[in-house]
């Protein structure tokens, strides 16, 4: 079952990033946010955008976010992408299912363009990204100081939606609205 995230899930989130963080370069940050850290992450970011988990039988199996692109206005229509699968439960597509309702409710905001930042090399997320429709855009090289040696990052790009002269405002996510009275 694919859903927003809760502040509740944030223990089981914390644990599958944890890892990355600790124990790898795929991730950048070098100490992994603790449960009360990643709950504050995920009211921060539903206020905008969608976060979302994939529960298997009471469990987080993985999940998948979008955050701002770069701060700047003009950039307000494009989004990066954020996905952790447990490592229990990759390669069984839920990656490809938590991206497809991810990228709906992008769509949805009249969003249009979707990025991905990935430690290069990365063959798996390189080529699920690829799978799931994004195109490469270039690399910054050794723009990262992690585990004893710089790292590259590789930028992928899916377009949401064919570009429109004069687009609407990208709206709130429909859960963030105000009840009506
Ligand atoms: C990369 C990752 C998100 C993929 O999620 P997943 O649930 O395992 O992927 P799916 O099973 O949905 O695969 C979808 C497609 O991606 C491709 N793919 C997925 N894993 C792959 C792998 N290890 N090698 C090659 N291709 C792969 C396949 O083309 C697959 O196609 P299929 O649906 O025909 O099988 C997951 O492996 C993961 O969390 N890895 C560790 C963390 C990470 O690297 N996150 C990304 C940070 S940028």
């Amino acid at each position: 079952m694919i859903r927003l995230a809760e502040k509740e899930d944030a223990p089981q989130i914390a644990a599958i990033y944890r890892p990355f963080c600790e124990d790898s370069c795929v991730s950048f940050e070098t100490e992994a946010p603790d449960a009360p850290e990643v709950a504050a992450r995920i009211e921060r970011i539903r206020r905008r955008l969608p976060w979302l988990v994939d529960e298997r039988d009471g469990r987080i199996a993985g999940y998948a976010y979008a955050s701002p692109h770069r701060e700047r206005a003009a950039y307000r229509w494009v989004v990066e992408v954020t996905i952790y699968i447990h490592e229990a439960h990759r390669g069984r597509g839920v990656g490809r299912a938590l991206y497809a309702e991810l990228f709906d409710r992008l769509r949805g905001q009249g969003l249009f363009k979707a990025y991905a930042g990935i430690l290069v090399p990365n063959p798996a997320s390189q080529a699920f990204h690829e799978a799931l429709g994004f195109k490469p855009v270039g690399v910054y090289r050794k723009v990262g100081y992690k585990l004893g040696a710089w790292r590259d990052v590789g930028w992928w790009e899916l377009a949401l939606r064919p570009e429109i002269d004069s687009p609407a405002e990208p709206t709130l996510p429909p859960q963030t609205l105000d009840p009506k009275p």
